[in-house]
């Protein structure tokens, strides 16, 4: 059955977005990542919450804005939302309840994973006790401002285990297994 793994760049001070939803700090750590370039074949599907799917692109004004993984994935796609499109979107499914959405999402992974992007959707996750890993790469910024990782309001702990690990010039990458 396929593991729901949470992935995400961060800035050394803990943000995945910077402030409004900007991700163009991001832009300059883009490029091969052995952890991640591992990761992305896979993939079977992504669950995303839609701040992430409808947010800002790191990939902004490249010919790979718009797509996941900056082009480097395809795939069916699970969007959590409360205000579901009135079109349809190839590819792309959207449900307002976390049970429907990660049963979808299991099921269109195989045996692959389950990519959790966005970090409301993760703590969901989470606290459910549905998240099996975390791989992070730390960027080599600091934004004092944004989306954080992890945010759960009164404070929780999460005991995880490093089970990887890899450094290239623009990413400190690590990869946990979630304890529970
Ligand atoms: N640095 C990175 O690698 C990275 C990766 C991914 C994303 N990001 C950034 O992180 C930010 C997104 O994270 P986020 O935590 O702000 O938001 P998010 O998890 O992407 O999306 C949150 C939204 O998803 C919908 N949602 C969540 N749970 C739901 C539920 N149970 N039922 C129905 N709808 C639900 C709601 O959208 P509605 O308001 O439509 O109902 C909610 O506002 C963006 O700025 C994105 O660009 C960064």
């Amino acid at each position: 059955m396929a593991k729901l793994l949470y992935s995400a760049t961060m800035s050394l001070d803990g943000f995945i977005a910077g402030p409004g939803g900007d991700m163009s700090w991001m832009t300059p750590y883009l490029g091969p990542d052995p952890l991640f370039d591992e990761l992305v074949p896979n993939v079977g599907a992504i669950l995303a919450g839609n701040r992430t799917f409808r947010g800002d692109d790191p990939y902004r004004d490249t010919p790979a804005e718009g797509q996941a993984f900056g082009g480097a994935w395809s795939g069916p796609q699970v969007v959590l939302t409360h205000h579901r499109p009135s079109v349809p979107w190839p590819g792309v499914t959207f449900t307002d309840d976390l049970a429907t959405a990660v049963a979808l999402a299991v099921d269109a992974a195989g045996d692959k994973y389950v990519n959790v992007l966005g970090a409301d959707v993760a703590r969901q996750c989470l606290a459910a006790g549905l998240l099996d890993e975390i791989l992070v790469g730390v960027a080599p910024i600091m934004l004092g401002a944004g989306t954080r990782l992890y945010d759960q309001e009164g404070g929780t702990s999460v005991k995880l285990e490093r089970i990887r690990s890899a450094e290239v010039p623009h990413s400190s990458d690590l990869w946990f297994r979630v304890l529970r």
